[in-house]
């Protein structure tokens, strides 16, 4: 190539790039794998759909033309030979299923624009023109396939990529096959697929899937056998009626289909190419190598990213039917409701990343963000509220310095949680968002609207404190809702905003949007706590956490004499954080007759703490008393209980206990010192 062709060239891939980030800016196409209904869901497939929603529901929020397709991967020898064993047509046995698939979407708050079934007329029609397009071209030809297959993965292997004479991906034996096929030239495209992934360092990701797929292209690509005789639950083979079309050929076609190929052209060029497909790293492969080969011999776009994420693991190991450990998601929402479940999927996993699912930190996920950090801050500034202003949110008045630093990282939430969801780093926009639900919390400790409510002087000070502390919660009710929609319509509610929650909106995540004046409506807290209880199995998997023996630690040098061993500091005694908390529960620890357990409120979050004094008190006597507590106690277990503090009491001679405590008129929260 001369240099000034080069130029050409470079010249005009800048402009075809510009050309088409205007076109395509305002719109955004996303997709999940479509599911084989070969099982019921469980919590893994739950987890990329999750993961699809919100996105669909942040682009949207952000202003574009969204459009996300799920769907349902009904052909193949594995279904077939499914229904054969149950005595009933493959037809038969996916719609019973993917009904349930649709429910589990419903279930889970899945927001999906359209749900293409492999059997839809539209997708034959489709995966025919696909076919028909390649073979004309000269890309696909017939000869004979003499190998191994694996039917659960419906994959074909050569001998040298087993494991151990068994599939490489799941792990079970393979079968020979011997037949007439229709086979496409994979390898013609392997070079240009190559530069396409150096151009496009967005096209896979993460960062590390890039480089395994590029070292399997490196390998070389055999050409793909398309066509299989020896069943026929597929698609017919347009011009050879006796082949049906590979299921993986046909199930990948379905993001075409859904944007409107080959007939809706107007639909196919706003939609195509697609933003991202969101796959698990096992069928990266088939994304990254498969389908943009099929895509570049039919002359469309290849999609924007493909992004490979990790598994859910239980107990380290991956979900599956044969392992017998699957999570199922229907019994799971119907306990803990939708949100609890998706945003521990959001926040917990780090995207891209394997992350560990279990009951136990489900709840504690939701216990400490949704039930204490965000839940426990509208209600305890709702009751505030109720209390000072009739539930009134007030005109802020002057703003000090700390309110300033409050707004601004609400402003450096919002900016940053576009530039993370721009990323795909899904959990990280969630643990900025929390950043400002806590920030906020502390706000209300350091800024103590009980104090500045006794006084007349400070009412200027208390408004403009409640009015920060609810426009807080309006920007953050906007920026959880893609996630946890529910959640954010249950906090709108309850903040009383006239206008129902948009969908579409991200400029009303400005500071300043809450209007004084708007009557609040506090109703119930938004997550109580959930309760946990271990059972045995559990129990014995996880009770106490190893504790980890410290290093002895190396003395400094000390100028102690016999006068100062034994004292204290007062900046040593200034670290322990000593506040009074109400109780606001109290029960038995079960097996351990002199323990309670014991929720109790310390300003800004309600906690539990479990305490060696079942035989002193009563668990009803204790409920609304406010005692003394040691806050930054770094939390243990006790009998598989989590213990967040320790409260204070005093013991005399005779075994007498008592719990140190103050009157009604000490707010909890309020620090002893
Ligand atoms: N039908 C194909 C996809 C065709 S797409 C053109 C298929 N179906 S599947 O039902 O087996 O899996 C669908 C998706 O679920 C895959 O992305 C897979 O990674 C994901 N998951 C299945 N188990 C999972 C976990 N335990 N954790 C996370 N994702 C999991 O493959």
């Amino acid at each position: 190539m001369s240099l000034s062709s080069q130029w050409d060239e470079a010249l005009f891939v800048l402009i075809k790039h510009k050309g088409e980030k205007m076109a395509m800016g305002d719109r955004f196409y996303v997709t999940t794998p479509i599911y084989y209904p070969s099982n019921r869901l469980h919590i893994g497939h739950a987890y990329t759909t999750t993961v699809a929603d919100s996105l669909a529901r942040w682009h949207k929020f952000l202003g574009k033309d969204v459009f996300f397709l799920t769907g349902s991967d009904e052909h193949g020898q594995k279904i077939q030979r499914t229904a054969e064993e149950k005595g009933i047509t493959p037809k038969e046995y996916v719609d019973e299923i993917v009904a349930s698939f649709k429910e589990l979407w419903q279930a889970l708050n899945v927001q999906y624009d359209d749900f293409i079934r492999t059997t839809d007329e539209r997708h034959h029609k489709a995966v025919q023109e696909v076919f028909r397009r390649i073979y004309e071209n000269g890309d696909i030809y017939k000869s004979k396939y003499e190998g191994l297959y694996c039917v659960p993965c419906e994959t074909f292997w050569v001998e040298s990529k087993l494991d151990q004479g068994n599939c490489p991906d799941c792990g079970r034996p393979v079968e020979l096959v011997e037949e007439e096929s229709y086979f496409f030239r994979m390898g013609k495209y392997a070079d240009r697929l190559l530069q396409h992934i150096e151009k496009h360092p967005e096209f896979i990701q993460p960062e590390t899937r890039r480089k395994e797929m590029v070292n399997f292209i490196k390998g070389g690509l055999d050409d793909l056998c398309v066509t299989r005789t020896t069943f026929d639950w597929g698609v017919p083979v347009p011009i050879d009626e006796k082949h049906v079309v590979y299921v993986w050929f046909d199930a990948l076609t379905n993001y075409l289909t859904g944007a409107g190929f080959p007939d809706d052209t107007k639909s196919l060029a706003k939609w195509w190419p697609a933003d991202v497909h969101l796959v698990g790293k096992e069928i990266m492969r088939f994304h990254t190598i498969i389908w943009p080969i099929i895509l570049m011999a039919l002359g469309e776009e290849l999609p924007k990213t493909v992004f490979g994420h990790g598994w859910l693991l239980f107990d380290s190991d991956k979900m599956s039917k044969s392992k017998g450990n699957v999570v199922d998601p229907h019994a799971l929402i119907a306990e803990l409701g939708e949100d609890p479940i998706r945003y521990f999927l959001l926040r917990e996993i780090s995207f891209g990343q394997d992350g560990n699912f279990s009951k136990k930190a489900l709840v504690e996920r939701t216990n400490s963000d949704l039930a204490n950090d965000l839940g426990n801050l509208l209600h305890r500034t709702l009751s505030m509220l109720g209390k000072y202003h009739g539930g009134v949110v007030p005109a802020p008045g002057a703003e000090e310095a700390i309110d300033g630093e409050l707004k601004a990282l609400a402003e450096e939430t919002r900016e940053r949680t576009v530039d993370l969801m721009d990323n795909l780093k899904i959990n990280d926009a969630l643990a900025q968002i929390w950043r400002l639900v806590g920030r906020a919390n502390k706000y209300v400790d350091e800024c103590a609207p009980w104090a500045l409510a006794k006084e007349t002087a400070t009412q200027e000070r208390l408004d403009t404190v409640m009015y920060n502390l609810f426009e807080v919660q309006r920007i953050t009710a906007l920026l959880v809702k893609s996630f946890i929609p529910r959640t954010g319509e249950r906090i709108w509610a309850q903040l009383g905003i006239d206008q129902a929650l948009p969908d579409t909106g991200f400029g009303d995540t400005a500071w300043g949007g809450l209007r004084p004046g708007t009557q609040t409506q506090k109703g119930e807290p938004i997550f109580p706590r959930i309760e946990w209880v271990e059972d045995e199995a559990e129990a014995a998997n996880d009770s106490v956490e190893p504790q980890k023996k410290q290093p002895e630690p190396v003395q400094p040098p000390t100028n102690e004499t016999e006068e100062t061993v034994g004292v204290v500091g007062i900046e040593e005694f200034a670290k322990l954080e000593l506040v009074i908390a109400q109780v606001v529960q109290a029960e038995p620890v079960k097996k351990a007759d002199k323990l309670l357990k014991l929720q109790v409120d310390v300003g800004d979050e309600v906690r539990q703490i479990v305490a060696g004094i079942a035989q002193h008190y009563a668990p009803q006597d204790l409920v609304g008393r406010r005692i003394l507590v040691v806050k930054n106690l770094k939390p243990v277990k006790l009998r598989g209980e989590l213990s967040q503090g320790m409260l204070l009491a005093a013991t005399s001679n005779d075994g007498t206990l008592e719990l140190v405590s103050v009157s009604d008129a000490i707010a909890p929260g309020s620090r002893v010192k």
